[in-house]
């Protein structure tokens, strides 16, 4: 604690993510003492608004976003109070001259970038310009951080122009969540586990993040995007990297970040036959997403007809360590899935004889950690069936975490928020991990664009395309719902 005020300048203040989680993030931190006093949020954005006008604006779009349990007038109004407005056009550098006088001077500054990735450039410099900079300021950046690893670079060049290392901190709110941080606890707090997390005790490893939600409002962004760019390459490698790493020797910034760095550079890279192989690109159609009648991805308001956008990617990726030596790790994420549900899947290789011929076949353990919407680890195991024969059948030990612990759950960005007013950068991105995790997805990303094949199209409300199940099948696994 730097026991200096602290102004919180968020860029995309009036934007969809300011209002639906960090400006609730916030407000939850305030609620629970976790902002240094004298805290301020401005809120930065293009169009006039006056003070009330501002405040009515967050009334309607942000307030809704707070549980109604956590909710408390008076405590809101003292949120109210901290929020400041300014008006500011990221291409006018004369309008950072008013920010600047809206900052108060010896003011800790937090500048959270949740603009397009193609302003981050611009603002840091004109952020530097007007003197805003100094070593006690930090600077957040959402994700995308660049579609690609050169611009991946263009953007850390400049803004480690203005900014230290130490400054930056790369946000990716799978880092956040606390069933995510639990992962590492669960592998590294825990002894009985580690001697048996390699090949070839392990036989695969399953990472889904299934969404029930569409596009909505988000083509815009989306379309230019695909789901590899929006959630392969930060979220699904973030817990590939949590499930794969080696064990850090503690859990300071770097001790984490080395162990998932070298990871990520040893995913074997795709070659173009790898891709045609090992992947499976699949877009939405019209569908039934719960009860309702639902459009296509191709029908949804502002996307092309002819987009060859993916809202779903499935793919067989390897570490190539001696711990992952042939072991798949198989990555799915989709759009308009039958479900929310994201979860890990850790499957154990077969007993190596099998002494209970009555039952064929099947797997015998798998460890599963469910990480939303319930969050649970549930361990198969193979237990005897009543009776007088020796039959066997799968049963579950169930740890659900919800009823283990029965304290309140902190929003990922909430806890983000927090970890970087207390400068703890260890959930957050080092700039040579995002540039390898871009590294491993460009080439994945552009054989795709060279084989320029439509991709498959699956019911809204499904798992997913047919060949994402035989990409599992053919390897003699399938996917865990
Ligand atoms: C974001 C993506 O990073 O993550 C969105 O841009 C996606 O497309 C979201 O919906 C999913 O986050 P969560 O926390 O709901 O799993």
């Amino acid at each position: 604690d730097t026991g200096l005020p602290l102004d919180m300048i968020i860029f995309g203040g009036m934007g969809d993510l300011a209002m639906r989680k960090l400006l609730p993030a916030l407000y939850m931190a305030y609620l629970h003492g976790n902002l240094p006093p004298s805290t301020r949020i401005l809120s930065t954005g293009r169009q006039e608004f006056d003070r009330s006008a501002y405040l009515a604006h967050v009334q309607e779009h942000s307030r809704s976003f707070i549980a109604e349990s956590n909710f408390n007038e008076q405590t809101w109004n003292g949120f109210l109070n901290l929020l400041v407005y300014v008006r500011l056009d990221v291409q006018q550098a004369a309008d950072f001259n008013t920010l600047a006088e809206a900052s108060r001077g010896g003011a800790q500054r937090v500048f959270y970038l949740s603009t397009a990735p193609s302003l981050f450039i611009t603002i840091c410099d004109k952020l530097s310009e007007a003197g805003l900079v100094d070593r006690n300021a930090r600077v957040v950046l959402e994700k995308p951080l660049g579609r690609d690893l050169p611009s991946a670079i263009d953007i850390n060049e400049a803004v480690g122009r203005h900014f230290a290392e130490s400054q930056i901190y790369r946000i990716d709110h799978y880092l956040g969540k606390e069933t995510v941080q639990n992962l590492m606890v669960l592998r590294f707090g825990n002894s009985i586990l580690e001697p048996l997390w390699r090949a070839p005790n392990i036989s695969s490893v399953q990472i889904t993040v299934a969404e029930e939600v569409g596009v909505g409002s988000r083509a815009g962004f989306y379309d230019s995007t695909g789901a590899m760019r929006d959630m392969v390459q930060n979220h699904l490698l973030q817990l590939l990297c949590i499930v794969a790493m080696e064990p850090p020797t503690s859990l300071t910034p770097d001790a984490v970040r080395d162990e998932k760095l070298k990871v990520i550079r040893s995913l074997r890279r795709f070659r173009l036959a790898d891709i045609a192989r090992d992947t499976v690109r699949g877009q939405y159609g019209h569908g039934v997403s719960g009860n309702q009648e639902v459009p296509g991805y191709l029908e949804e308001s502002n996307v092309p007809p002819d987009s060859k956008t993916e809202t779903f990617v499935a793919l067989r990726a390897h570490v190539d360590t001696w711990r992952w030596s042939k072991v798949p790790f198989y990555l799915r994420t989709g759009k308009r899935m039958a479900r929310r549900s994201s979860k890990i899947v850790v499957e154990f290789a077969n007993p190596p004889f099998p002494l209970f011929p009555e039952t064929p076949g099947g797997v015998a353990n798998r460890l599963v950690i469910e990480l939303q919407p319930e969050e649970a680890i549930k361990l198969q195991v193979m237990a005897k069936q009543p009776g007088t024969g020796m039959k066997m059948q799968q049963v579950e030990l169930n740890l659900d975490l919800q009823s283990a612990f029965q304290q309140r759950r902190a929003e990922a960005y909430e806890r983000l928020l927090i970890d970087v007013v207390r400068g703890r950068l260890t959930h957050f991105m080092r700039r040579d991990e995002l540039e390898a995790a871009w590294e491993w997805a460009d080439p994945i990303i552009n054989g795709w664009g060279t084989l320029d094949e439509k991709p498959h199209s699956y019911a809204a409300g499904s798992w997913g395309p047919a060949e994402a199940f035989a990409l599992l099948a053919r390897d003699g696994f399938s996917w865990i719902e």
